[in-house]
């Protein structure tokens, strides 16, 4: 464990699911502190509110003490610096995350000169998970409990059905 940096793990989290939270608890072994914020992707249309997806967060990390959730509307190069965090930590799955990674790792880098993006690779069982992927799933009627937690399951399947 680190016990100078702060990290932060940036995301849309509409909802958000296995996949992340294996990124978020391996990242909350290797920092002291973690911020996990829930930002704004201006390319999503999201079911949640922040407030929402920062819930649904912190319902499925009651016990990883070291780990902050919240919501936050600005740059992320100037919330990281706000935090004094210097590592952004993204899961990476295939080949077709990279360029888009790629960028905005750069693009932060530009922003915020002192924050580095660390890239964990995703676990193999969540090599094809996305978020979208929960959503459209549910809107379907099928099992989204290998996807997400059984505690914000229901919440999920609710959102979808009122969407419909
Ligand atoms: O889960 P996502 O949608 O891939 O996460 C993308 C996110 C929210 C991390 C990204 O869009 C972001 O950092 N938004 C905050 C606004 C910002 O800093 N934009 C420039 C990023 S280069």
């Amino acid at each position: 464990m680190n016990e100078n940096i702060i990290a932060i793990c940036p995301g849309s989290f509409d909802p958000v699911t296995f996949g992340h939270l294996d990124i978020i608890t391996r990242a909350s072994n290797m920092f002291k502190k973690v911020i996990v914020v829930v930002a704004s992707n201006s390319a999503k249309n999201c079911y949640f509110t922040p407030d929402e997806r920062v819930e649904m967060i912190k319902k499925c990390i009651p016990n990883l003490n070291n780990v902050e959730v919240e919501h936050y509307d600005g740059l992320l190069a100037n919330y990281a610096a706000q935090k004094g965090a210097t590592a952004i930590i993204k899961g990476l799955r295939a080949m077709s995350d990279f360029e888009y990674e790629f960028q905005m790792a750069l693009t932060n880098k530009e922003l915020n000169p002192q924050v580095e993006t660390l890239f964990l690779t995703t676990a193999a069982q969540n090599m094809y998970l996305s978020s979208s992927m929960v959503k459209q799933i549910a809107s379907m009627g099928g099992d989204i409990s290998r996807f997400v937690p059984q505690v914000i399951k229901q919440d999920i399947i609710d959102r979808i059905n009122s969407k419909k």
